[in-house]
């Protein structure tokens, strides 16, 4: 029984937000809004916006602040019995005026070291079709590569390329990692150690989520 219900996952990219994201709205049914899903499918489906996106995602850089804010405002508003925010905000820019739209209930704040983040984001996989996330070290595919819940092909995104995924930690550290202070000062954090087991990590944010 959760609580808590206007929640965002924070932390470096490869943390295990997706990952967490997925289990927590399967038992929550908070709607899931992930900034990165949402570009991707704008790529996917060559729209003005995923144009526009595609130059910024495959260098690891951010999409500009306006165009996220005008793409996530429509989706928070219509969540009303829960949300779980993924990967949004990213700014202290995308955080203030995120307050102008609504405000949280709690900020979760996945940790992992740099080298782990390397480690996992060069061999993470997902399918194409149904989103499961795998990693051919830790959680593979099936052995002929395609997804093991529907079959689909599992592929490996483009920016999981070992440059592009350092640039995103540099990214981070300079651009979204000020936000952990700005959620502390409001007294929204909650810190939870991403290098436990996946489903270590699922019980820690439970118990946070009822309160
Ligand atoms: P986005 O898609 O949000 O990427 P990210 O934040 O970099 O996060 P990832 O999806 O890489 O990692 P994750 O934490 O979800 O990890 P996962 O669960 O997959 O953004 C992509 C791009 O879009 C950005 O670079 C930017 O250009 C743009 N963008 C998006 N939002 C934006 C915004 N708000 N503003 C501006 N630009 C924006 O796990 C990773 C791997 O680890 C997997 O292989 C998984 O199987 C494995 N794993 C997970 N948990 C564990 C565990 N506990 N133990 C061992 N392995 C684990």
């Amino acid at each position: 029984m959760t609580v808590l219900s206007r929640v965002m996952l924070l932390g470096p990219p490869g943390a295990g937000k997706g990952t967490q994201a997925k289990k927590i709205v399967a038992e929550t049914g908070f709607v899931h809004l992930s900034t990165g899903d949402i570009l991707r499918e704008e790529v996917a489906r060559r729209t003005e916006l995923g144009r526009t996106a595609r130059e910024f995602m495959d260098r690891g850089e951010l999409v500009p602040d306006r165009l996220i804010i005008d793409m996530i405002r429509g989706r928070i508003e219509a969540a009303r019995d829960g949300f779980l925010l993924d990967g949004f905000p990213r700014t202290v820019a995308q955080a203030e005026a995120l307050e102008k739209i609504t405000l949280l209930d709690v900020v979760i704040n996945i940790e992992l070291p740099r080298e782990e983040v390397i480690h996992r984001l060069t061999a993470r996989r997902v399918c194409r079709k149904c989103g499961v996330i795998y990693n051919v070290l830790s959680n593979p595919p099936s052995a002929n590569g395609t997804c093991t819940a529907c079959g689909g092909e599992v592929y490996q995104r483009d920016d999981d390329r070992r440059e592009v995924i350092e640039n995103r930690y540099d990214v981070y550290k300079a651009s979204t990692a000020p936000l952990i202070d700005f959620y502390r000062d409001r007294g929204l954090l909650r810190e939870v150690d991403g290098a436990q087991p996946s489903d270590v990590i699922f019980s820690v944010i439970l118990s946070i989520l009822s309160g």
